[in-house]
C-alpha cells in the first residue's frame, strides 16, 4: 500500500475541480473519490490487508486526505455557487439610468376640445350638460320643434331618415324636447353632440357634424337675458375685447329668432381672412323658445319663458384654430391631430 495513492488522489481531486463549473460537475467529482465506490473508499478498504501499526498510520494519512478533499470540494462548491448567483443577477439587472421607453401623451380631438372649451363656459353660468340620443323621433326632431309639415329640412333630400318616423337628428334641438318632457322649470341645459344632414362633402360642409345646443327657462326670462348670456359667452370664447351683433332670423322653435355675430377675434373688425373680409363672424341661432316647444313640455307658458341657442362646434373650431376645410376634423390625419396637444 502505497501512500502515494492518496497523494495522488488529491492531485485528481485538484485537476478535476479546476475544470468544474457547475454544483453538478463538482458533485461528480465529489462521488467519485469520496461516494461509496469512491477511489478513496475503495482505497480504505484494501487496508484490511494491513497490519495494525500500518493500519493506523495509514489509516491516520488516509482522513488527512479525505478531510483535505472535502475542504477542497467545499470552497469549489461555494466557488460555482456564487458563481450561478452572479450570472443570475446579471441576467436579470434593470438599468434604471437606461432612458425610458417614450409614451407620447395623446391629445384630444380639436371637436372634442372645442365641445369641452364651450360646455366648460356655460357650466360655469351654471348650466347642465343633458345629452340625447343620435337616433330620433320625427317628432322630437321636427313636429315638437313646431317645424311646418312641409318645412323644407324634413325633405328626404336633406334628412337621413331611418323609417318613417326615425332619423338621424339633423340638429341637438330635440334634445330642448327632451328636458322639457323630461324636467320642470327652471331649467339650464346645454346639449353638445352629433348631427347628420345629407350635404355634399366640400371645405365646409360634412354629412355628420356637431352641435352644442342650449335651452334656459325660467320666470321672467326676457331677450335681454339671451343677450347678455350670449354676449357674456362671446366675451369668454374670443376674448373680452369682442362685440357681439344680434341680427333677426327665422327659426321654427324660436320667436323672436336671431343670429349672433362677433366682432372679428383676429383683425378686430378692420376685415381679414378669418372674417372674410367683413370683420363680423357669424356664430351662432338663438331665441325665445316659441310657447308651442314649451307646450309639448306641459310648461305654463303664461308664467315661464325661455331662450335657446344652438351653434355649430366644428365651425367654432374652425375659427378658433384657423382651420380652413372642415374634412380635416374626420381623416384622423396625425399631422393634423397632433397640432393640438
Ligand atoms: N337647430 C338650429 C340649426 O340647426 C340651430 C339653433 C338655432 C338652435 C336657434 C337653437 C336656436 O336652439 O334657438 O340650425
Amino acid at each position: 500500500m502505497e501512500y502515494e495513492q492518496l497523494d495522488e488522489i488529491i492531485e485528481r481531486a485538484k485537476a478535476g475541480l479546476r475544470e468544474v463549473e457547475t454544483e453538478a460537475e463538482t458533485e461528480a467529482i465529489r462521488v467519485k473519490l469520496l461516494g461509496k465506490k469512491g477511489s478513496l473508499t475503495e482505497i480504505l478498504r484494501s487496508m484490511a490487508s494491513l497490519n495494525p501499526d500500518e493500519r493506523k498510520e495509514f489509516g491516520r494519512r488516509a482522513n488527512a486526505a479525505r478531510a483535505e478533499i472535502e475542504s477542497l470540494l467545499a470552497e469549489r462548491f461555494a466557488e460555482v455557487r456564487e458563481k450561478r448567483r452572479r450570472l443570475k443577477f446579471e441576467s436579470e439587472i434593470l438599468d434604471v439610468t437606461e432612458p425610458g421607453k417614450g409614451r407620447p401623451p395623446g391629445s384630444r380631438h380639436p371637436v372634442t376640445s372645442t365641445i369641452d372649451f364651450i360646455s366648460r363656459i356655460f357650466m360655469n353660468m351654471g348650466f347642465f350638460v343633458a345629452e340625447g340620443p343620435e337616433i330620433e323621433t320625427v317628432f322630437n326632431n321636427f313636429d315638437a320643434l313646431n317645424a311646418a309639415p312641409n318645412h323644407p329640412s324634413r325633405d328626404m333630400t336633406d334628412t337621413f331618415y331611418i323609417s318613417a318616423d326615425t332619423l338621424l337628428r339633423t340638429q341637438t334641438s330635440p334634445v330642448q324636447v327632451r328636458t322639457l318632457m323630461r324636467q320642470a322649470p327652471p331649467i339650464r341645459v346645454i346639449s353638445p353632440g352629433r348631427c347628420f344632414r345629407r350635404d355634399a362633402v366640400d371645405a365646409t360642409h360634412s354629412p355628420m357634424f356637431h352641435q352644442i345646443e342650449g335651452l334656459l327657462v325660467d320666470e321672467g326670462i326676457t331677450m335681454a337675458d339671451l343677450k347678455g348670456t350670449l354676449d357674456n359667452f362671446a366675451k369668454l370664447a374670443f376674448g373680452a375685447e369682442v362685440k357681439t351683433k344680434f341680427r333677426p332670423h327665422f327659426f321654427p322653435f324660436t320667436e323672436p329668432s336671431a343670429e349672433m355675430d362677433v366682432s372679428c377675434f383676429k383683425c378686430g373688425g378692420k376685415g381679414c381672412r378669418v372674417c372674410g373680409g367683413n370683420g363680423w363672424i357669424e356664430i351662432l341661432g338663438c331665441g325665445m323658445v316659441h310657447p308651442n316647444v314649451l307646450r309639448v313640455g306641459n310648461v305654463d307658458t303664461e308664467r315661464y319663458t325661455g331662450f335657446a341657442f344652438g351653434m355649430g362646434v366644428e365651425r367654432i373650431a374652425m375659427l378658433r384654430h384657423e382651420i380652413d376645410d372642415i374634412r380635416l376634423f374626420y381623416e384622423n390625419d396625425m399631422r393634423f391631430i397632433e397640432q393640438f396637444r
